[in-house]
């Protein structure tokens, strides 16, 4: 058996599958805090929470972590947390980051550096907002390093096998001073972040162990959530994942890296050794729960209501970027509402609009994938939001792909499961665990251009872009 940590911004979850088929086992979880600030003992207070029902861990030779990626989990000389971790969602460092763009002399050369444009969910810029604000606890910082990169140290460290502070290319790739391209980190940019170099945690290849516990349980590399969650839904080329969760991303293996200067896609690494170009939105699933809760309905009857509403909501467009954006970059954004007039204020428009605006701005990342020469055959639609039928049967015509839900699982922790079985079996490719797709939905003969055309101009005359 082998077990993969979902380490996200609720909740820590563990997964237990069977080494050879991948089929799931046992699953348990246990919630901790969320919001964009948190000291990283809750997550290990929720992992141990977790690790004690059921004897969920009982038999298993191998684990590994997938954690939310870009969190600033910033360590004293004695391994002691500074402060609470700033997270993905954080959006305080968005000055930090247009200030390092300029210092850089824009966008372009941090995507030639790091693959990426600076933007506030990025470590660096953390670290630069901490310099800046913080500088005492600045001053005390020895070491950076990840939520899963922490999570690992801290079940080595309990099990008696903490060597050293590890890390993988996946989330490494998200930090902002560690480059893709070249396999390496830059240190000039974290010095220009924060002012000097720090410590930080070593980057293992795809299979190799962080350490054992000296009860002789491997502890692999572990990953960021997406690319754990990529490793998860063992993707075929033409796959492309869109997640309706906390976060919207738009995500898919490739074989090189992708270079966007408009900053929608950045070019992360996968947990294979590969590359995955990614979107990421601050703005999916809660869409649906803000606008059911301004009508005062359930998220079942704003469902019902969406599948009722017409193509294009009677001419309703909502920009759904409720607590400021991070693709596009617009961190101060709020949402907009538009095109309303007396005859098409329905409730069945408003929650058809919602769920058009949400995934709207996840159509701008399959198409900017496909600018850059991604072949977008299906788009595989998972997390909370993905439950939604009207999401589900909205989605194929937005998208201009068919959509297809893979049965509802933890893909997360199985993409971690399955990268502890991989470091367990010292091959050469990744054990073949199959995808079980629960349902299919395919392209609309009704063309809904007009919709995401209508967005977009929206987008423009409201913030410019
Ligand atoms: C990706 C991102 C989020 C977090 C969520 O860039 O910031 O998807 O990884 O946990």
């Amino acid at each position: 058996l082998v077990a993969g940590v979902d380490s996200s911004t609720q909740s820590t979850k563990i997964v237990v599958c069977d080494a050879e088929t991948g089929e799931v086992v046992r699953t348990t979880r246990a919630p901790h805090p969320d919001g964009t600030e948190v000291h990283p003992d809750r997550w290990w207070e929720a992992y141990t929470a977790a690790s004690q029902q059921d004897g969920v861990l009982d038999g298993v030779e191998a684990i590994a972590v997938g954690g939310q990626q870009h969190g600033m989990v910033a360590l004293d000389e004695d391994d002691e947390v500074v402060r609470d971790a700033l997270l993905w969602n954080d959006t305080r460092s968005a000055d930090a980051a247009a200030d390092l763009t300029a210092e850089l002399g824009g966008v372009g050369a941090w995507v030639d550096a790091v693959g990426l444009v600076p933007v506030a969910s990025f470590t660096v810029t953390k670290l630069r907002w901490l310099a800046e604000h913080e500088p005492e606890n600045a001053a005390r910082v020895a070491r950076v390093v990840l939520p899963h990169d922490w999570l690992t140290g801290r079940i080595l460290q309990q099990g008696n096998g903490f060597e050293r502070w590890t890390t993988d290319r996946g989330d490494a790739s998200g930090t902002g001073y560690w480059s893709a391209a070249t396999d390496g980190y830059r240190t000039d940019l974290l010095e220009r972040a924060f002012g000097r170099v720090v410590e930080l945690p070593e980057v293992l290849a795809p299979t190799a162990a962080a350490g054992r516990t000296a009860d002789g349980v491997l502890v692999a590399a572990g990953t960021g959530d997406n690319m754990g969650a990529a490793l998860g839904l063992t993707l075929e080329p033409g796959d492309v994942v869109v997640s309706l969760g906390t976060s919207g991303t738009v995500f898919t293996p490739h074989d090189k890296a992708i270079r966007d200067e408009s900053g929608a896609i950045a070019g992360f690494a996968d947990a294979t050794g590969n590359h995955l170009p990614l979107m990421c939105t601050l703005n999916a699933a809660r869409v649906l729960s803000a606008t059911a809760s301004m009508m005062g309905v359930d998220l079942a009857t704003l469902d019902r209501l969406a599948l009722e509403g017409p193509v294009g909501a009677g001419g309703l467009s909502l920009l759904p970027y409720l607590d400021g954006e991070r693709t596009p970059d617009l961190p101060h954004a709020t949402g907009t509402l538009s095109g309303l007039t007396r005859s098409n204020a329905t409730p069945e428009n408003l929650a058809r609009a919602a769920v058009e605006g949400m995934l709207c701005n996840l159509v701008a990342g399959v198409d900017a994938l496909r600018d850059n020469g991604v072949r977008v055959e299906r788009v595989l639609l998972i997390g909370g939001a993905a439950a939604s039928r009207a999401v589900r049967e909205i989605a194929p015509g937005l998208f201009r792909a068919p959509v297809v839900v893979p049965t509802p699982a933890e893909y997360v922790g199985v993409g971690a499961a399955r990268q502890a079985a991989w470091a367990l079996s010292g091959a050469s490719d990744a054990p073949s665990w199959s995808l079980t797709l629960d349902s299919e939905y395919a392209v609309p003969e009704q063309d809904c251009s007009d919709v995401v055309a209508r967005y977009g101009a929206l987008l423009h005359t409201v913030h410019g872009r």
